[in-house]
């Protein structure tokens, strides 16, 4: 209930509106929200990922966005991150862009969002530079693996997060595996109905595990993209992770630790970077997620 009530209000025009026009509470939770987030700027993105390779971790980069109606919009999203690309290429950042499609066309047009993602695609390759596509709430499922099916037959470089809590996962990851982009594995962060998608349960802990052993078993590019420390330590046991193919892969700001320790015993361990001006949205879903991050969010605002 926590997480529903954080989510709406996430989703509220309202308050967002009151926050950004607030002279006090903006920068009092843009303090807050910088535990997760880089910045509100490219550069905070690119500068913060700099860093994080100089310690030794893969980076990626999501300029944060979601859900926007507009085509204006979606086409300012589109050219935001082929500059993201071209500055990441000039740094010789040659890693990970990560984003929603619903960021860059998916509510308005199927094909608009297919243009988009190719020209991404395509800038991306000449840099040696991977495009994950995230995955969304189970409505858009399809038209999401859709679209990454047709561009991924031309980008072997363009890779798809499934999400372990939906029943069809395993159903579609068989069928990703006949494409040659990577495949990020996470649990999946929406409110699902109970016939759609499997809780945080041992079954869906179970079902990630499945999932991981199809993908390292056939050898194909892997992202294992969870903080859950007993699953990773169950996947250790199982498989050697220090392969080229592999990645543990953490969101900044969330088991920084975990994340650390991975990279110390030589596997890629990749930070996920985000970056813009929509980070409230993010932020909440941080704190709806892991509702203990609450009372830090408020340390990080009033001090402890
Ligand atoms: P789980 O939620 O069970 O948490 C396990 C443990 O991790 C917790 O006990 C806690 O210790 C720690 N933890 C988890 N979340 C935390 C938080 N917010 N703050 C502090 N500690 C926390 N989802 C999606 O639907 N589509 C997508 O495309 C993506 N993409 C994506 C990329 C990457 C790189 C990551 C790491 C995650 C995503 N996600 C995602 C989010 C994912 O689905 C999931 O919601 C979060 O990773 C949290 O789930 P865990 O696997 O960490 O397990």
């Amino acid at each position: 209930q926590a997480a529903q009530a954080l989510k709406s209000i996430a989703r509220s025009e309202h308050i967002k509106s009151y926050l950004q026009q607030s002279e006090e509470l903006y920068p009092l939770v843009l303090q807050a929200a910088k535990r997760f987030i880089t910045g509100e700027s490219r550069q905070d993105g690119i500068t913060v990922a700099k860093e994080m390779i100089r310690k030794g971790y893969a980076v990626s980069l999501e300029y944060i966005g979601e859900n926007i109606k507009g085509a204006g919009e979606c086409h300012e999203a589109k050219e935001e991150f082929l500059q993201l690309i071209e500055e990441m290429g000039a740094a010789s950042i040659n890693q990970t862009v990560s984003l929603d499609l619903s960021h860059i066309g998916l509510l308005v047009d199927t094909e608009i969002t297919y243009t988009h993602l190719v020209e991404l695609a395509e800038k991306a390759k000449s840099y040696n530079i991977t495009v994950m596509v995230s995955m969304e709430e189970s409505s858009k499922t399809d038209d999401i693996l859709d679209i990454y099916k047709r561009a991924v037959r031309h980008y072997s470089n363009v890779g798809i997060s499934i999400q372990a809590h939906l029943y069809r996962s395993v159903q579609d990851l068989h069928e990703l595996m006949n494409y040659p982009g990577k495949i990020r594995i996470v649990k999946g962060a929406y409110q699902e109905p109970c016939n759609v998608a499997i809780p945080r349960s041992k079954e869906l802990n179970d079902r990630y595990l499945q999932l991981v052993e199809q993908v390292m078993e056939a050898n194909h590019p892997l992202s294992i993209a969870t903080h859950d420390e007993s699953l990773i330590q169950q996947i250790e046991q199982r498989h050697c992770l220090a392969r080229s193919h592999v990645e543990v892969e953490m969101l900044y700001g969330i088991r920084p630790d975990l994340l650390k320790n991975a990279k110390d015993n030589g596997y890629t361990a990749r930070m996920y970077l985000t970056y813009g001006q929509e980070w409230y949205l993010y932020l909440c879903h941080r704190l709806a997620e892991y509702p203990e991050n609450l009372y830090l969010a408020l340390t990080d605002m009033i001090g402890p």
